[in-house]
């Protein structure tokens, strides 16, 4: 059994130090732009998408420094997520990562642009990033879009008009199944895969990852909900209680909680499972799907 916390804080070291190293510091007219965009990556996220990069890459024998750039790249397509979301056209939130919201800090201009300069960065940094020589250049645009697809109408941005526009609606099977695949599911899918994919890795590690990352990130936002309702704000970093507030559309309002649990529960396991043709170096990936049903936050 692996110990997957020194591990975690290994590997969030790794990817602050190369995120850093993505800004300059922020100068000139564009400077509070950056300003809140850096204010936001560096207000002290889990990492858990990059460290699904690195880990898928080091599972199927890729080294994590040649996947940086793409860890670096999904952490902010994550951000600028978070700083979108937190709107008060979306959730409405004043508190992120422990830290008052973008837009309570910079103002909700900056705030949007700041996402803005977020994601369209990620794809800069991943355009720009160079391949290990024993992988096809293709890798790479394969790699990007799948990202944007994960990122854009087809995945993320089409679980948030879902889930913003099915506020207030009677909790429905379908629909949260939609929202929660496509808001989070999508984005850990390709955080799980991208990392093998530029190292090279054989479809058949590919495939099991794709499944393992279908089943951990619905499993993610079924923790998210249910940390909505029992979790702890100081621990947690921001508010609870706000999804029965706004009348969201969670797994607990359409299954509650002990059924929600059974599901993530259900979810991990079929997780688990599908990482079987992998050998003990996807052992970290197996631990975070374990870290997925305990965390608290
Ligand atoms: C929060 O994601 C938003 C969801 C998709 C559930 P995380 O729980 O990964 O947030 P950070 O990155 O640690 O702040
Ligand atoms: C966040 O979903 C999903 C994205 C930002 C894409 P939520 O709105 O449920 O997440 P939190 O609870 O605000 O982090
Ligand atoms: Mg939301
Ligand atoms: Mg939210």
């Amino acid at each position: 059994m692996m110990h997957l916390k020194p591990y975690l804080a290994e590997k969030r070291e790794i990817v602050d130090r190369a995120l850093e190293s993505c800004f300059p510091p922020p100068a000139g007219p564009a400077g509070d732009v950056v300003r809140a965009m850096t204010y936001s990556l560096f207000a002290g996220g889990k990492r858990l998408r990059p460290i699904l990069c690195i880990a898928g890459a080091e599972a199927t024998g890729g080294r994590a420094e040649d996947v940086l750039p793409a860890a670096c790249a999904l952490e902010m397509i994550h951000t600028y997520s978070l700083i979108h979301d937190d709107l008060p056209v979306m959730d409405d939130d004043d508190l992120r990562r422990g830290k008052a919201t973008n837009h309570k800090v910079f103002g909700e201009a900056i705030a949007l642009l700041a996402g803005d300069g977020l994601l369209t960065e990620a794809f800069a940094v991943l355009a720009g990033m160079s391949l290990p020589v024993t992988t096809s250049p293709n890798a790479l645009t394969r790699v990007i879009r799948w990202v944007s697809e994960a990122a854009g109408y087809r995945g993320m941005v089409g679980g948030q008009v879902a889930d913003i526009q099915s506020e207030g609606t009677p909790p429905d099977e379908e629909r949260v199944r939609f929202i929660h695949t496509h808001k989070t599911a999508d984005l850990i899918t390709v955080s799980s895969v991208c990392g093998a994919v530029l190292c090279g890795a054989h479809e058949e590690w590919i495939d099991a990852l794709t499944a393992y990352g279908r089943g951990i990130g619905l499993a993610f936002q079924i923790s998210d909900d249910i940390l909505n309702i029992e979790g702890d704000r100081g621990t947690l970093g921001k508010k609870v209680g706000s999804d029965v507030e706004r009348g969201k559309v969670t797994w607990p309002a359409v299954f509650g909680l002990e059924e929600s649990r059974r599901a993530r529960e259900d979810l991990v396991r079929g997780a688990l499972d599908a990482l079987n043709p992998l050998d003990h170096r996807a052992d970290p990936l197996r631990a975070v799907a374990r870290y997925i049903v305990e965390r608290q936050r």
